[in-house]
């Protein structure tokens, strides 16, 4: 997917992905509970929503809560997901007035019942919505993503070879691609990291093969429109090459 133009002169990444790292650090920084951290870290994910959406992001990922996330204390864990569905609840004005789409990436059948129902219900509200798009990554994982598309392309390929009615033989690119979770959506053109951590967590592993990176030494609670706009200006520097050379060669 080409990056499109602003009318500045600048390319936006039609599609921006988030890892929002950091409220542990800030709210220990203030001498306050990890929780006080997400708390504001939501604060800071509604305000990034506008931003982004005002700059002409098309798709907007964030990772909110990932596959490993479950091995932290009980109750940060709940307050997480106590968050997210405040956020679903109390979001959906905003996503009227502004014709946000909120979808879902992830594994929907290890969640609580509650979030999964608040979260289809959300998809499904706002599924003609033409505005920016919303893809909260919840209860995922880049790997169990891949192994969840993997084995759907299996299913479909078995399917095939009995009724001998498409292709046979093994899962090609194409085909686990068609089974993530959202194989409509363009890949990421720029992902995100605040908090200064060079890692990529398991985040979008297939569909940030080519995905350019930025990496804010701010902790997440800490971002402002201004950082976004750093990190936009900085990707409309990249030249981007998709494993090809720039001129070609004679
Ligand atoms: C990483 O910081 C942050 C998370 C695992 C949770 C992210 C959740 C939110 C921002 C709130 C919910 C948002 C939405 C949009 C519903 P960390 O806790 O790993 O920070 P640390 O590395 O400093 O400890």
């Amino acid at each position: 997917m080409s990056p499109e133009n602003d009318g500045t002169n600048r390319n936006i990444p039609v599609h921006v992905g988030i890892i929002m790292d950091g409220n542990g650090r800030w709210a220990k920084q203030r001498g306050l509970p990890r929780t006080a951290g997400h708390l504001e870290g939501l604060k800071t994910a509604k305000r990034m929503v506008k931003e982004a959406s005002d700059r002409g992001v098309k798709y907007l990922s964030l990772y909110v809560f990932s596959t490993e996330n479950w091995k932290r204390a009980a109750e940060e864990v709940s307050f997480i997901l106590g968050l997210v569905k405040q956020y679903l609840l109390k979001e959906m004005d905003f996503s009227r007035e502004n014709k946000i789409r909120v979808r879902h990436a992830g594994n929907m059948a290890g969640l609580p019942r509650d979030i999964a129902e608040e979260i289809r219900k959300a998809c499904e509200e706002t599924k003609d919505f033409t505005g920016m798009q919303v893809i909260l990554a919840l209860n995922y994982g880049g790997r169990d993503e891949i192994v969840r598309a993997v084995n759907r392309a299996l299913d479909a390929v078995n399917k095939n070879a009995e009724s001998s009615a498409g292709p046979r033989g093994g899962v090609t690119e194409e085909t686990v691609r068609n089974f993530l979770d959202n194989p409509d959506i363009p890949d990421p053109d720029l992902v995100i990291r605040t908090a200064g951590e060079f890692r990529v967590s398991n985040f979008l592993l297939w569909e940030g093969a080519y995905a350019e990176y930025y990496i804010s030494p701010k902790f997440w609670p800490d971002w402002t429109g201004d950082d976004l706009e750093e990190a936009i200006d900085s990707y409309g520097k990249r030249e981007r090459r998709f494993g090809g050379v720039k001129e070609a060669r004679t």
